[in-house]
């Protein structure tokens, strides 16, 4: 059966005020990937892995998930990074809507270790939403979903590769928190990496033809 919020918000309603001022934000940055359908997928993985965890503490699991990407939403993400940016501007948010301290920084704690490059996940909570979030990239379909990411950041295919390649690669090695991650990975997370490898040397050694541009077509600058 698929987990469904009702219940949730029935023991803590402030999870409503979240939920609709993370939707609102989500829409008005209208992103290619980093989207409120996207956190949908995080919270469902969430919300099923902490089933099998016991004692999560759901107050602050689901507020983290639904804002755990806020961070591209602030014009601060380009330089402190998203997961640091998304730690402000969510406990900002969150005090708006009357937070405790103590919950503000138990949320932020999981905001800002969902990349696991700031700081690693310590809580249960934080663990959770980052292997509901690795999640996202463990199967044959992120080859499809790294074209979204890569037009949202308006990068390179050459950068995009060489950053989900280091960053997979290190998710691979430090492995999935959770064992209901692990089971709904099931292998295909270690997969990725490789897969951007042969695209990498495909583009440069053996298919260069995929790098033209209209500059190529000309001895001088094009007309
Ligand atoms: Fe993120
Ligand atoms: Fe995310």
């Amino acid at each position: 059966m698929k987990p469904t919020l009702d219940e949730f918000l029935q023991r803590d309603p402030r999870i409503l005020k979240v939920y609709e001022e993370a939707r609102q934000r989500y829409a008005e940055a209208d992103l290619l990937h980093h989207n409120f359908t996207h956190v949908m997928r995080d919270l469902h993985r969430a919300l099923v892995i902490a089933v099998d965890e016991g004692s999560v503490d759901y107050s602050i699991l689901i507020p983290s998930v639904l804002l755990h990407d806020i961070g591209f939403c602030s014009p601060d993400f380009k330089t402190l990074g998203h997961d640091v940016a998304g730690k402000h501007l969510a406990i900002e948010i969150l005090q708006n809507l009357g937070y405790s301290e103590d919950e503000c920084s138990a949320i932020g704690h999981c905001i800002h270790a969902h990349k696991g490059k700031a700081e690693l996940p310590r809580t249960l909570e934080a663990r959770i939403l980052f292997d509901a979030d690795v999640l996202e990239k463990a199967g044959l379909v992120f080859l499809i979903w790294g074209g979204k990411v890569l037009g949202e950041f308006q990068e390179s295919i050459h950068s995009f590769l060489k950053r989900e390649i280091n960053d997979i690669a290190s998710e691979v090695e430090r492995a999935l928190y959770t064992r209901k991650a692990r089971e709904l990975d099931g292998g295909r997370l270690k997969k990725v990496p490789a897969m951007f490898v042969q695209i990498q040397k495909e583009i440069t050694a053996e298919r260069p033809d995929y790098e033209i541009t209209e500059d190529d077509l000309w001895q001088n600058s094009p007309p």
